[in-house]
């Protein structure tokens, strides 16, 4: 991800309640290139990588492995479209799979982690479809892991 894709990505970014539990915390999305540019600086550091999903040359939304740990080689990743004009159309299981492929190959890792809630059939529904293993149900999320 760079910093102009995040712009573009976020110009056209929608909330999804998917992911809310409080639903009270939910809003509709409105841009601000400050919060932007915030948002992205936030993410530059050596646990994470930031990485724009494309379609083409446009952003259609953002994957990051995270708490990437190079002593147990594990990370977590996570996933958001850019809004339901790009969402079941196979980017997201297209970018799990590439994603995963990246923590293994390029970054050495032997385990990725994942979170959902647990109203996110589709997201669970997409993980498991990857390869992810379910583990357990607890405070509301349902926590998976895919190992080499
Ligand atoms: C979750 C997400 C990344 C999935 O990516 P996507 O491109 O929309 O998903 P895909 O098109 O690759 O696959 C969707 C699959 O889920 C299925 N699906 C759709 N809605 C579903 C639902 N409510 N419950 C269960 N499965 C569902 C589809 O049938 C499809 O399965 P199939 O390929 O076996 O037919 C995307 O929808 C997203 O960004 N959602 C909002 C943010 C989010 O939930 N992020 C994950 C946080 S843990």
């Amino acid at each position: 991800m760079t910093r102009k894709l995040c712009y573009q990505l976020y110009l056209s970014w929608e909330n999804d309640s998917s992911i809310y539990m409080d639903m009270s915390l939910f809003s509709k999305y409105q841009y601000d290139e400050n919060a932007v540019n915030q948002y992205f600086d936030s993410k530059q550091n050596s646990s994470r990588i930031l990485f724009a999903i494309l379609k083409g040359e446009k952003p259609i939304g953002e994957l990051q492995l995270k708490e990437i740990n190079m002593t147990s080689k594990e990370c977590t990743l996570s996933i958001h479209l850019q809004n339901d004009t790009v969402k079941d159309k196979g980017y997201g299981t297209r970018a799990e799979q590439l994603a995963i492929q990246y923590a293994f190959d390029v970054l050495g890792m032997v385990a990725v982690n994942a979170d959902t809630i647990i109203k996110n059939t589709r997201s669970q529904h997409v993980l498991e479809k990857v390869g992810f293993q379910f583990i357990r149900q607890e405070n509301g999320f349902k926590y998976y892991r895919y190992e080499r």
